[in-house]
């Protein structure tokens, strides 16, 4: 079977955050919006056939969890990954951003020290700091028209108050896909300083070609004693919105202290819809995904191709996962502020901007790519205009 993924889906005046933000916050209506990352895509069919099968039920009581749930999930892991996980090792979690603030309280205590490496998913830091940890900043290194870790900085950041560090593979928002190697190094030090490592790898299944996803706690039993994983259907399937994710750890200890946290914060009971649709799309949306990863990697191509022959002022940085990718604009020489609101205003096109990830990402925005090409042709032709003519100006005044 193959599926459409070029059907454009008007998803204004459907509860969708992305599409009505701008209208509600800046009564914008004429912007296409490439910043949150969920997908204009429908989910897979066998997905939205399964919760409408459920929702046509009519009753909405409290959902209880079957054993296909977690068997479904199993088999996911070891078809596309290669990762046999065991049903103690799992739990759940309304998503992946509160998993994290949970993992925080579980495994440090407050004023301990916490690692990310920014620029990174935002969300993280404030996890961190509105909890009362420490945020300790282990900034990714430039490296041409990539990303790589700076271990030897790590090294000197880990202090006695470190405790954790929340690994982001693939990385949101560089779009690194990090390899074996770069895990190995990295699992190294924090088995030897000691570290709980909350792996992040919600965009496990979003690898565009030539990379491939190792899951962190594969990487050696060591590193697997102190690594706790998070996993969801959400990005992978466009399923954000009915809260569904999982938290793994082949760790007893530390699956018990997540689970704690999650009992006290008064979680117990799942999203049905939730429920529903992650057991269909892990039984059944490898094909799907099959074909998203083909769709998503030629617009990857066309974007870089179009930014690189007709937007030369603006730097793509080519992702090797996820669907969201770095534009390096420094080269227009405009502040954040303005950076944004000339894309925002003149362009009609919004995006995360680069600095809400961290400083390290100023001059920057993080565009989404997760949406049919025409979309995606229109936004970047937008882009085009208003960058060119912006330059051309700037060019005549000289
Ligand atoms: C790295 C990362 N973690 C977590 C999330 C969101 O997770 P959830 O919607 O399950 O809370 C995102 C969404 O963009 C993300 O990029």
């Amino acid at each position: 079977m193959r599926f459409d993924f070029d059907t454009v889906l008007d998803r204004r005046n459907t509860h969708s955050l992305k599409w009505d933000h701008c209208r509600t916050t800046f009564g914008l209506d004429d912007v296409i919006p490439m910043w949150v990352a969920d997908m204009d895509f429908a989910a897979p069919p066998s997905v939205v056939e399964a919760v409408q099968r459920r929702a046509a039920h009519g009753a909405y009581g409290y959902a209880s969890v079957p054993e296909s749930f977690w068997e479904s999930a199993i088999g996911w892991l070891r078809r596309r990954h290669g990762w046999t996980v065991n049903r103690r090792w799992l739990a759940r979690a309304p998503g992946v951003v509160p998993a994290v603030s949970l993992c925080v309280n579980a495994f440090t205590q407050p004023g301990d020290g916490v690692v990310v490496q920014t620029p990174v998913y935002y969300p993280f830091f404030r996890a961190i700091e509105q909890n009362g940890r420490r945020l300790v900043r282990n900034p990714l290194v430039p490296d041409g028209n990539t990303y790589r870790m700076d271990l030897a900085d790590l090294e000197r950041k880990i202090d006695d108050q470190a405790r954790l560090l929340i690994l982001c593979s693939p990385h949101n928002p560089v779009g690194r896909v990090w390899t074996r190697e770069e895990l190995e190094r990295l699992g190294d030090i924090c088995v030897r300083r000691n570290l709980v490592v909350l792996s992040d790898e919600i965009h496990m299944d979003l690898t565009l070609p030539g990379h491939r996803h190792v899951p962190l706690a594969t990487i050696s039993p060591a590193l697997a004693e102190r690594t706790v994983t998070c996993v969801a259907p959400s990005k992978t399937f466009n399923l954000a919105s009915l809260s569904m994710a999982l938290v793994v750890a082949g760790n007893p200890e530390l699956l018990a202290r997540y689970v704690a946290q999650f009992d006290a914060a008064g979680l117990v009971i799942a999203s049905l819809f939730g429920t529903v649709a992650l057991e269909a799309a892990y039984r059944d949306g490898d094909e799907w995904l099959d074909q998203l990863l083909d769709y998503l990697a030629a617009n990857v191509d066309y974007a870089d191709g179009f930014i690189q022959e007709r937007i030369p002022a603006l730097r793509f940085i080519r992702p090797e996962g996820t669907y969201l990718a770095l534009i390096d604009c420094r080269k227009l020489g405009m502040a954040q502020k303005d950076l944004d609101d000339f894309f925002l205003r003149t362009a009609g096109v919004y995006f995360d901007s680069g600095p809400w990830f961290g400083e390290e990402a100023t001059g920057f925005e993080r565009i989404n790519l997760g949406c049919p090409r025409q979309t995606l042709s229109e936004a970047l032709e937008r882009i085009e205009r208003a960058v060119n003519s912006r330059q051309q100006a700037a060019g005549s005044r000289r």
